[in-house]
């Protein structure tokens, strides 16, 4: 039989010269370290992040004789836990109700978050009504920070505080949320780990 019509093998496609080859076996390599780099950095500091011990930082509010007994007033302050691109957003507030001396004669503060704990927009003091109000979907919370109505799981968010040579002080916040809220160091919170902060009651 004849071979006539069929087809001729397809040359082989020639190899690249091994130089090529080389380059861009690097080249790959490269781009993949990079991405991976690029992906990893922040992934391995998002959990490393929380064992970074953070020194603790007061922040003053000023004399004690600035807050009457029984009021509610809002407090503004600048959060030194800060990046240098955040501006205007570290000047924060909180709500300062002070409660007067107890039987030791230490004076007494509740000192709330503005925050609401629904999805953080931040509250407003109703004096007529000694209620916090939440403009954006109706949330409500008694004088002492308790939950009233609306969608808020919890209360509002407490600051942990102290009286320094009659100043009152509370400790530079973070931003509060469900599972870490003001109470509780963020780092331990991040670690499944809880206890109580110290530092909550006048010195
Ligand atoms: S953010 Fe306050 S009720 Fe939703």
């Amino acid at each position: 039989m004849s071979d006539f019509g069929s087809q001729p093998p397809a040359p082989e496609p020639s190899a690249p010269p091994p130089e090529r080859r080389t380059f861009l076996r690097w080249l790959t390599t490269g781009v993949c370290g990079l991405a991976a780099t690029a992906v990893g950095v922040p992934v391995v500091g998002y959990f490393l992040g929380p064992l970074r011990k953070r020194p603790v930082e007061w922040v003053g509010l000023g004399p004690v004789g600035r807050f009457p007994v029984n009021e509610t007033r809002r407090q503004e302050f600048v959060n030194p836990i800060r990046q240098p691109w955040d501006g205007a957003a570290a000047n924060t507030a909180c709500f300062v109700r002070y409660l007067g001396p107890d039987a030791q004669g230490q004076d007494q503060f509740w000192v709330f978050a503005v925050n609401c704990t629904h999805l953080g927009c931040p509250v407003s003091w109703a004096p007529q009504a000694g209620l916090f109000l939440c403009p954006c979907h109706g949330g409500v919370y008694y004088e002492n920070g308790d939950r009233a109505s609306g969608p808020p799981p919890r209360g509002l968010y407490r600051y942990v505080w102290r009286v320094r040579d009659g100043q009152l002080e509370v400790q530079a916040p973070h931003m509060p949320t469900l599972q870490d809220t003001l109470d509780q160091p963020s780092e331990l919170v991040q670690l499944g780990i809880r206890t109580r902060r110290p530092g909550c009651d006048s010195a």
